[in-house]
């Protein structure tokens, strides 16, 4: 282990990685500061916000008629998420947002129908099944890798290219090797859509209907024309194979959902389910992963201490070969890294909720109706529950310390019975991505950008991630 990463040496660095400054309190928001306040978080949610977010447990405000808490207290968000979870459904703004592309998937389904939908997927994403794609993860990892080796270009757009790559890993998981999706033209369709429909919407805040044509609403109609062709095509042609020869079936998320039956009631799922639930895995699982690796890359390349570390554990634990599902328990450090990684930049930043009926959070009244906003954002930079939460400190994860962290403090994937179902998935697959990546190359930012964080429904470096990229040997 290099000396240069020890946990004093840490806790001594006082370099910031990239956030925005918060802004000062305003202590009665008029008319005004809320138009402003909209105006700043359609750019950019976590811009918007002052500094007694990341200091008081409950913000509690009106606007345009509503209420709107954000809850940052783990117990209450305990209430929300798990002891009292029926009551908060998701929250309208978040619905609209991907219901137009996932349809009823399990992301964005309510009540019967979702609980249904997670029983029948649940065994897709069981341990045996994650440990059985990491061939394919590794797979897509040497590939790019083969690429980057052949065109030799050393600068490159990281934040594409990750977006490329885990594409490419979903590709091969849900829809195995025989799809022959375009995907960069679907890689191209995600991203139109997240930055068009997926942007926070004025018409969404103020509730106006889904046929009124917002700006964001008329770009992403071609994206999402393209999602039910495509998508839809490829699920037709499976269920014709597995009707024709069921042996021949590749062993992926899609033949698991065209054969899944509801362990309780031995339903399948119909046509349009399947559809949506590819597409959920895809929209879900793709951009959050990428963004991952984007911080991940971004902050070692910030703090060479950690990097260093890090390309040691991998050289220990790997001496040079391909990592398997089996190293991803090996590599302490480096899952402290990603771990930490998540706390600062968690790729899903905030989870909408509503509250169907009254409710008491923190000894006080919440009305039917409330907007509740639980940010991991916010909560991983929260004054009352990291010490100097906005310092890189891997340290925070080492075994034993990661214990005593509340279950409902750190949320990169949520909690309750709402929890990413794609967890264990994404932890394997960014361990194997970033360790076949960095066994090979070294990544630094260019000189003279600046990184930052914006938010959307996802969590990205603003601008991309430009990158110099450097073979190691
Ligand atoms: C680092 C990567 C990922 C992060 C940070 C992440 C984060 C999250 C979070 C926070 C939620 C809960 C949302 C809420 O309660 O409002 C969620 C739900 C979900 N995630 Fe992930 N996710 C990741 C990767 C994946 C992957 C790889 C897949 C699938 C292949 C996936 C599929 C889903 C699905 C289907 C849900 C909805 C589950 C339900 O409502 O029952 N995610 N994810």
């Amino acid at each position: 282990m290099s000396g240069a990463g020890s946990a004093a040496s840490v806790r001594r660095d006082p370099k910031r990685p990239a956030a925005p400054v918060p802004l000062p309190p305003v202590p009665n928001p008029g008319f005004g500061d809320m138009v402003r306040f909209f105006l700043r978080a359609r750019k950019n949610l976590i811009s918007a916000f002052d500094e007694s977010v990341y200091r008081e447990a409950f913000i509690r405000r009106k606007a345009f008629g509503s209420d709107i808490w954000i809850v940052s207290e783990p117990e209450a968000i305990k209430r929300v998420l798990l002891d009292n979870f029926a009551n908060y459904p998701k929250g309208i703004q978040q619905q609209r947002r991907l219901t137009p592309a996932l349809g009823e998937g399990l992301l964005t389904s309510e009540g019967e129908s979702w609980r249904w939908q997670r029983r029948t997927t649940a065994p897709a994403f069981q341990h045996k099944r994650v440990v059985g794609f990491a061939p394919a993860m590794v797979a897509a990892a040497n590939d790019l890798l083969a690429r980057w080796d052949s065109e030799g270009t050393a600068e490159r757009d990281i934040a594409a290219e990750t977006m490329q790559l885990t594409f490419d890993v979903l590709s091969r998981t849900v829809f195995g090797s025989d799809a022959r999706t375009d995907a960069k033209r679907m890689g191209a369709a995600f991203e139109l859509y997240f930055d068009t429909a997926g942007r926070l919407d004025i018409a969404g805040m103020l509730n106006l209907p889904d046929w009124v044509p917002t700006l964001g609403r008329l770009r992403a109609r071609p994206a999402l024309r393209y999602f039910q062709s495509e998508i839809g095509r490829i699920v037709r042609d499976r269920r014709a194979l597995i009707a024709r020869d069921p042996a021949a079936a590749p062993d992926d998320l899609l033949t698991m959902l065209l054969t899944a039956e509801d362990p309780e009631g031995g339903r399948p799922m119909d046509e349009r389910q399947v559809i949506d639930n590819a597409l959920t895995f895809i929209g879900a699982g793709h951009e959050t992963t990428a963004n991952a690796l984007n911080w991940v890359f971004y902050l070692l390349a910030a703090y060479p201490w950690a990097e260093e570390r890090v390309v040691d554990e991998i050289g220990r634990v790997l001496n040079g070969r391909a990592p398997g599902a089996e190293d991803v328990g090996k590599l302490t450090y480096t899952r402290q890294v990603l771990d930490e990684a998540l706390r600062l930049y968690p790729p899903a930043p905030f989870m909408g909720r509503v509250a169907l009926a009254a409710d008491e959070l923190g000894g006080e009244k919440l009305k039917a109706g409330t907007q509740v906003l639980v940010s991991p954002w916010v909560l991983h930079r929260h004054h009352m529950l990291w010490d100097e939460p906005e310092l890189f400190d891997p340290e925070r994860f080492a075994p034993g310390r990661k214990e005593t962290i509340h279950r409902f403090a750190y949320l990169p994937f949520g909690g309750g019975p709402r929890i990413c179902i794609g967890m264990a998935f994404a932890v394997q697959e960014a361990m194997l991505l970033l360790v076949t990546i960095l066994q090979r190359y070294r990544l630094t930012v260019r000189e003279g950008f600046t990184v930052g964080p914006n938010a959307t429904i996802t969590l990205r470096p603003e601008g991309g991630l430009p990158m110099r990229v450097e073979r190691r040997h």
